[in-house]
């Protein structure tokens, strides 16, 4: 299974989302933890998204059609120490814009380096998803650095977040799959949910007659 997810657009504000039909599910994590390269790896394209050693690389929300009814966005990361106090603000207010706004947010993937865990900025996040009830996956990138003995206890550092990590590596392909039948699953549960909402959902309607 591969992403066939093609470059649309970026944007900097709310006006410049696409206007689109598509379930989005974003990508958010800390800069440097391999956001790119995951959204690389699953489309298994070297280049699609910009990746690279400085942390920093990504200063735009960008806009990746999957499928018709699915796209990916790629968020800046924060937390970047050395990036200029204004343009850590920038990112901050984007960020919190999309997730905080965005209607067709049907997904949120966590990404945290698996050698790192969760820290205070992505337990922020998590309740963030929670609050706006969209779906949270977490993953714990770069799991390629991690001996075998370490597993364990990378995982156990997770269990602040409440949710399982998948444990993935854009550089030897582990975990993509599970990965990629999580992402399609929030946007199913998405449609369900609007589909719901339009009081189209086949449900026994119990009022009394
Ligand atoms: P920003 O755009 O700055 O927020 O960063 P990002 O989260 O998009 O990270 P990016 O994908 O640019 O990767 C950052 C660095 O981590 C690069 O040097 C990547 O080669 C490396 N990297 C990413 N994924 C993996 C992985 O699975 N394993 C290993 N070993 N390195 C990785
Ligand atoms: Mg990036």
């Amino acid at each position: 299974m591969r992403f066939d997810a093609k470059f649309v657009t970026s944007a900097f504000t709310p006006a410049g989302y696409p206007r689109w039909d598509r379930a989005e599910v974003a990508l958010a994590g800390r800069s440097n933890v391999g956001k790119s390269s995951m959204l690389n790896a699953l489309a298994e394209s070297r280049n699609l998204a910009r990746t690279s050693r400085t942390p920093g690389r990504t200063r735009a929300l960008n806009f990746f059609s999957v499928s018709n009814d699915l796209a990916i966005v790629d968020l800046p990361g924060y937390g970047f120490a050395k990036m200029a106090r204004t343009d850590a603000a920038r990112i901050a207010s984007m960020m919190n814009d999309y997730l905080g706004q965005s209607e067709r947010l049907a997904g949120l993937v966590l990404l945290i380096d698996s050698r790192r865990g969760p820290e205070r900025e992505e337990l922020d996040l998590a309740t963030l998803a929670a609050s706006r009830s969209i779906a949270l996956v977490a993953v714990a990138t770069k799991c390629d650095k991690l001996r075998r003995s370490e597993r364990a206890a990378a995982l156990a550092r997770f269990k602040p977040l409440g949710v399982e990590p998948i444990l993935c590596s854009a550089l030897d392909g582990e975990g993509l799959d599970h990965l990629r039948r999580r992402i399609i699953g929030c946007a199913r549960a998405a449609r369900r949910a609007a589909a719901l909402g339009d009081g189209d959902d086949g449900a026994m309607d119990l009022r009394p007659r």
